[in-house]
């Protein structure tokens, strides 16, 4: 039988040099997809159940992407409010080339060439039943009819500058079909980050809220987003999309979810990112904001858990505000 050894952990920890050099995960501003509410209007607007996060319009908007450059963001995410009145389910303005995101895009990718640009593929902000496709007779989602308009959808985010397009649907066979249209048009260096395990979580409804959707919303997305009990599906799931040409891959809802990042990282290592969602912001930003934590300390800690996990970058509407403090 061995002998019990006595062993000094604590001597890396006693400073703060060699606590540095031990350190395992790193955070940075590099590591930010930053994700910006877009509004038809001039300016911006406060959006209540997210404390610190608007709606940027017109020359709001550019500034505000200005900005989350100069702080050495990387990329941005634009998550279109669709009025009301440009919701009907055929989900048309979702492909119109001239839509509120197209505009942007071409605006910014304008005088910020440097900064990547993403877009959400998904009907949900375009959708008179607030769901990311059409809807069926039962309640359940149509699929390749929803596959075919998220096609159309993409392409039109590709010409108007998109760097990045993001399924974040879950329809089967997207990844599939978006990669083969961009290839059919030339569009070969779009990146193809896909949603691949996106759960049908309660953690969405401040983003509903602030684009707008959740209003419309009919029934809920348990036939298409996963069950939120399911760990092996996912993998599932990424193995598919990765199969059909995703180049990156998210994970949705990440909090609430690091054993999915650490999984997708550890079975594919493919570059992983996780969707600090709206929910999972909302509690951070309302606890610090009551004064249950210490604001700065907390979110560094929350994100660096992400990457701890194992992704290689976050989406989050921290990003602004971390890559100030880093
Ligand atoms: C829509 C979409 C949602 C989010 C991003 N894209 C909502 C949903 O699926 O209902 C949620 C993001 C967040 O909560 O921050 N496809």
């Amino acid at each position: 039988m061995s002998e019990l050894i006595f062993q000094r952990h604590r001597t890396s920890r006693y400073k703060a040099f060699s606590r540095a050099l031990v350190r395992e995960t790193h955070l940075s501003p590099a590591d930010f997809i930053y994700p910006i509410f877009v509004q038809e209007d001039e300016g911006s607007t406060q959006i209540d159940t997210l404390p610190g996060i608007h709606r940027y319009g017109g020359k709001a908007l550019l500034t505000h992407a200005r900005e989350a450059a100069a702080r050495g963001i990387p990329a941005i995410a634009l998550f279109p409010q669709v009025p009301t009145a440009l919701k009907t389910a055929d989900c048309r303005e979702a492909f119109n080339p001239d839509n509120l995101v197209c505009r942007s895009l071409r605006r910014i990718k304008d005088a910020l060439p440097d900064l990547g640009l993403m877009c959400d593929v998904a009907l949900d902000p375009y959708n008179i039943t607030g769901q990311d496709g059409f809807l069926n007779a039962d309640g359940t989602i149509e699929n390749d009819k929803t596959v075919e308009a998220l096609v159309a959808q993409a392409l039109v985010q590709v010409a108007a500058g998109a760097d990045i397009v993001g399924p974040s649907d879950m329809m089967d066979g997207r990844i599939l079909a978006i990669r083969t249209a961009l290839e059919s048009q030339g569009y070969v260096k779009t990146l193809l980050l896909s949603y691949a395990a996106k759960y049908a979580s309660s953690l969405y409804g401040p983003f509903r809220a602030a684009v707008g959707s959740g209003a419309h919303l009919v029934g809920d997305k348990n036939s298409y987003q996963m069950d939120p009990a399911n760990r092996q599906e996912a993998l599932r799931e990424i193995k598919t999309d990765i199969d059909e040409g995703a180049d990156w891959i998210m994970i949705k809802p990440c909090h609430t979810y690091l054993d999915i990042i650490s999984d997708c990282k550890a079975s594919f290592g493919i570059p992983t990112f996780a969707y600090h969602v709206s929910g999972e912001y909302a509690m951070w930003a309302f606890a610090a904001q009551a004064g249950a934590l210490d604001r700065h300390a907390a979110l560094k800690e929350i994100l660096l858990s992400f990457k701890r996990a194992g992704c290689d970058g976050i989406l989050t509407y921290a990003a602004f505000e971390a890559a100030e403090i880093l």
